[in-house]
């Protein structure tokens, strides 16, 4: 059997340790293992190589991903697919595991519908796929963000200020929630508590008359815009502010080892899925155990982020 690995969407640390635990497990089995670089893209361009098991040594500590990554939004059209297939078709790959976000989900059912089985591995940092209780990359990214919102909180007690500070996660607010728990932050904006802006303005002033030194308020990507929204804080309160984007910098550096083994076990696990001759399968985590459910279970799930909220609001 041969085994084809690749990463797609955004990078996040620990797809170097899945990529890894795909390839040392396949050639423990006897099988031979494939990198794809760059993603669906390197698919469809055939940017296939084998790798040995020294190939992937010296990685388990590097963020990004060794193998590249893209979006390629066309692999939702068949021909492109077509392409894809008959690359793996030429290298004799029989089985794919692929790392990513939901994009990289679909891509796999896709392919999986047209004969190459395939397994998928949740890899991003936005914590965004609902069956999984962590994906991989996220407690890097969340320890990045609290970081920095640790180095934010000093200079805004020294100056008096109030922060806002935003976050990714595209349209999930885990990021932004447990970083603002971490790091106590005052106010959490996500989709789920909605954007309310007379009562945070509200709850800042109030905050300040109450003799507050400095207020963090950490806002989830693609809500409002932060700066803008720092300007009518100052307005409306007086309390000095200043907003910050923390951006792409929370997609890089080494991977803590929550992710590391997380990605380790997920990326063995994968293969021993392809052995049993599985396909469209989607790798969770819950609690220490490691589990699969079909893509597109996967996919239609919601999470339920009742218990998380409600920690949240006690603690804002
Ligand atoms: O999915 C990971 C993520 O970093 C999101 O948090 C963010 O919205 C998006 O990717 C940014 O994408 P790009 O790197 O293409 O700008």
């Amino acid at each position: 059997m041969k085994i084809g690995v690749l990463t797609s969407g955004g990078d996040a640390p620990g797809m170097n340790a899945a990529i890894r635990a795909v390839v040392r497990t396949a050639i423990y089995h006897g099988m031979e293992a494939y990198g794809i670089h760059d993603g669906y893209k390197g698919l469809v361009e055939g940017k296939i190589v084998q790798l040995k098991r020294n190939d992937v040594g010296q990685m388990l500590n590097r963020g990004g991903t060794i193998l590249g990554s893209s979006r390629l939004k066309e692999f939702v059209e068949r021909p492109v697919r077509d392409k894809a297939i008959a690359n793996l078709r030429q290298f004799g790959i029989d089985a794919l595991v692929v790392i990513g976000g939901d994009g990289t989900y679909r891509g796999a059912m896709a392919l999986t519908e047209m004969g190459i089985n395939c397994i998928a591995l949740p890899g991003t940092i936005d914590n965004d796929i609902a069956s999984t209780e962590y994906t991989i990359g996220f407690f890097t990214a969340l320890d990045t963000a609290v970081e920095a919102i640790d180095k934010l909180r000093d200079t805004s007690f020294s100056h008096q200020r109030c922060t806002v500070v935003e976050v990714m996660g595209r349209n999930c607010g885990d990021l932004a929630v447990f970083s603002g728990i971490a790091c106590g932050a005052e106010i959490v904006v996500t989709k789920e508590t909605g954007f309310d802006k007379p009562r945070i303005l509200e709850r800042v002033k109030n905050a300040k008359a109450m003799g507050k030194r400095h207020i963090i308020v950490v806002v989830a990507e693609n809500i409002t815009d932060v700066a803008q929204l720092a300007k009518e804080i100052e307005a409306y309160t007086t309390y000095e502010t200043r907003a910050t984007v923390l951006g792409h910098i929370q997609r890089g550096g080494t991977p803590s080892s929550f992710d590391r083994v997380l990605a380790s076990k997920m990326g063995s696990f994968a293969v021993e899925l392809l052995r049993q001759g599985l396909g469209g399968k989607a790798v969770y985590s819950r609690g220490i155990e490691i589990d699969y459910c079909d893509i597109n279970d996967a996919l239609s799930r919601v999470r339920n982020t009742t218990d998380l909220y409600g920690y949240l609001e006690k603690l804002t």
